[in-house]
């Protein structure tokens, strides 16, 4: 006779649909030599921060500042904004999450671009809210098809810019056009997480919109720029309306000592973090060149890392550069991000990339 399984605690049927994180290829064991699959910083930290966190080291007995006071104050400041239209949380994610949260009521509709940010299906399902995913056209975020995509049920627009993972940045006209077409009503969030990579002359930040648009957020973080992606920090913009409701979904003392005086130390240090990521857009346009020169139609990216459009090879390659010890981020049938980082591993990836012809899938 079968057995019968023994019983198990129940948890809700749509955790049964959220793949787990996978944060590298899953084609090796242990920490990838060659770090390219989660855009962070190649840099390590500056020796005055680590220094700094030795000094929060001796609070540890205690709880953080739960308000994180001195660091929204800061953001405040190097931002042109008030205290009260600030937020910090442990990683935009959890800032994110919290908008969730916020305006989860059943029934809620979120609509996003896709391919974007893998988190925010998970994050919507996690909340219970419908998502109305948003095609990109051509690699950019397709505005006036998110507009039609609205009704009175959305609650929350997200838009990423630059586009993770396509790299596509959202230009100042057609945000401002979107942002009057959105109602008042409906939250729209811009994810800025790699904003400061930037470098066109119409790249405009949200946070200049905010004033005139009181239904804007936006989102920052410490762990792509600022290179403190082992601490947790991300900081959210907004109106204060906004921000009061926020805090009540975020949990209190959520972000450390140690990462709240890393990310103040970050935003002292900034003229010499900001020449990093000078050093890393450097790279990026060698990295697209020596790619494009490889045969792979490989977009302009305003982030810290590429896209190579490989459609149904993407899977293959991603498991090629995974075979030879490179961390890669691919999705299924549409592509494959490759993080720009230390010289060293850009290098190995480019040659891997060059041997195009003799991987499963050839470059387009
Ligand atoms: C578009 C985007 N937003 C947010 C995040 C999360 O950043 P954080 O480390 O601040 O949680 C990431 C991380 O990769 C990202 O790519």
């Amino acid at each position: 006779m079968p057995r019968k399984p023994a019983p198990a605690p129940r948890f809700r049927a749509v955790l049964d649909s959220i793949p787990g994180y996978r944060p590298t290829e899953g084609v090796y064991d242990g920490a990838p030599a060659r770090p390219l699959s989660a855009n962070e910083s190649p840099h390590q930290p500056l020796p005055d921060l680590v220094e700094e966190l030795a000094v929060a080291g001796a609070d540890l007995n205690r709880y953080p500042d739960p308000a994180c006071s001195r660091l929204t104050q800061a953001i405040a400041r190097r931002h042109g904004a008030d205290p009260d239209q600030v937020l910090v949380g442990a990683g935009s994610v959890a800032l994110l999450q919290a908008l969730f949260q916020a305006v989860a009521e059943p029934g809620a509709t979120v609509v996003h671009p896709w391919p974007s940010f893998e988190l925010y299906p998970v994050l919507a399902a996690l909340a219970g809210v419908r998502t109305v995913p948003v095609p990109l056209a051509g690699g950019h975020l397709d505005l006036p098809a998110m507009a039609a995509g609205i009704t009175d049920a959305t609650r929350l627009v997200l838009l990423c810019s630059p586009n993770n993972p396509t790299g596509a940045l959202i230009r100042r006209r057609e945000l401002e056009d979107f942002l009057d077409r959105v109602p008042p009503t409906c939250l729209v969030v811009l994810d800025e997480a790699y904003f400061e990579y930037a470098r066109d002359e119409d790249a405009c930040s949200g946070i200049a919109l905010l004033d005139a648009h009181p239904h804007l957020v936006v989102t920052r973080t410490f762990s792509k720029a600022y290179g403190l992606a082992g601490l947790r920090v991300g900081c959210l913009l907004g109106a204060p309306h906004t921000v009061v409701h926020l805090h009540k979904v975020c949990l209190p003392y959520a972000v450390s000592s140690v990462a709240q005086q890393a990310a103040l130390a970050a935003l002292r240090l900034e003229d010499e973090l900001l020449r990093r990521v000078d050093e890393t857009v450097e790279e990026r346009t060698r990295m697209c060149e020596a790619l494009r020169a490889a045969g792979f139609d490989v977009p302009d990216s305003h982030g810290n890392f590429l896209w190579l459009p490989l459609g149904e090879g993407s899977a293959a390659f991603g498991e090629r550069c995974g075979a030879e010890g490179i961390a890669v981020r691919s999705f299924a049938h549409e592509g494959v991000r490759v993080s720009v980082g230390s010289r060293p591993d850009n290098d190995a990836f480019l040659a891997l990339a060059a041997r195009g012809g003799s991987l499963p899938c050839t470059p387009r």
